[in-house]
């Protein structure tokens, strides 16, 4: 497994192997790799011929005041899980190769970024579609794949990819949960112990949101309703957002029929997790 911080290298590796015939999977991370990392990595392995993992924590997506600093980071321990994992290159450039001195050029859209996660976020996706669209024309890669927890994420990079004809595929890859339902993420790492139980609530409305569904329920505001009354029953749980919206197109919808997205933002203390649901998609 090689290891580059040069766009260069990486682009020539990349096109080496194209100009081989052999199909190239690119992996989008920020590091300190858990299981959800590894899902999808493991499902480029078995569709692809090389696998690419980017890790970089991409200073362009987190806003002022954000968790950017105490992001946790390991390159080393994402190194042995990359390793084990089958994976032909790490790319983990600094931030300066990134982006230069005179950095001002971006890569933004309209409707899709602009609720939920967008909402409190507001910066978040336009760092997210500039820096995915670099590391597209640094690693000319076949497929990429992205995890469905960060939903409105997926959503935004499919509709990107159609509008500015990026020629990859992109694949979304279901959520991997700790085994108490809480969806595996790096920072759950700054959740305490307290915390890190009552955590488990954001899963848990969900299940409850899904037994209505089941049973027939299709008002938006009712599934909203049961959400939002589970995670106020938890006592160190504040709500950011409890969203019901179209899954092409980010914007609420009434009644759950066709691809929904039902998306979550809750505050456990101080952190900030999310969650989801997508159904008919
Ligand atoms: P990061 O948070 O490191 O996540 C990298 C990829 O792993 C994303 O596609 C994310 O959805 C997926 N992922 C994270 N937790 C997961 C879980 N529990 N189950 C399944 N997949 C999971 O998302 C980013 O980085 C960045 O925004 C990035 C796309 C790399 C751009 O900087």
């Amino acid at each position: 497994m090689e290891i580059s911080g040069s766009i260069k290298d990486t682009r020539e590796m990349v096109k080496a192997w194209k100009a081989k015939g052999l199909k190239v999977a690119l992996v989008p991370t920020m590091g300190y790799l858990h299981e959800g990392h590894k899902s999808l990595i493991d499902r480029a392995r078995t569709e692809n011929d090389k696998v690419v993992v980017s890790i970089f924590v991409n200073p362009m997506q987190f806003g002022p005041g954000e968790d950017l600093d105490s992001y946790p980071r390991d390159l080393d321990r994402d190194a042995a899980i990359c390793e084990k994992g089958g994976v032909d290159l790490i790319f983990h450039p600094e931030v300066e190769e990134m982006y230069g001195p005179d950095f001002c050029a971006y890569v933004d859209m309209h409707t899709l970024p602009e609720k939920l996660c967008g909402a409190s976020r507001p910066v978040h996706f336009r760092g997210v579609q500039t820096v995915v669209s670099k590391l597209f024309h640094i690693i000319p890669a076949d497929r990429a794949y992205f995890g469905q927890k960060d939903a409105q994420q997926l959503a935004i990079i499919r509709r990107m990819v159609i509008d500015l004809d990026f020629d990859i595929e992109i694949i979304g890859c279901p959520i991997i949960r700790e085994e108490d339902g809480l969806a595996k993420s790096s920072r759950n790492t700054y959740l305490s112990g307290e915390e890190r139980k009552q955590a488990v609530i954001l899963n848990q409305s969900l299940e409850e949101a899904m037994k209505a569904i089941d049973a027939g329920e299709t008002d938006a505001g009712k599934v909203k309703d049961i959400i939002t009354k589970t995670i106020e029953s938890c006592p160190l749980a504040k709500i950011d957002y409890v969203e019901v919206v179209s899954f092409d197109t980010i914007q609420p919808v009434e009644k759950v029929e066709g691809p929904v997205l039902i998306a979550i933002a809750v505050y456990i203390g101080t952190t900030r997790l999310i969650d989801n649901r997508i159904l008919n998609a």
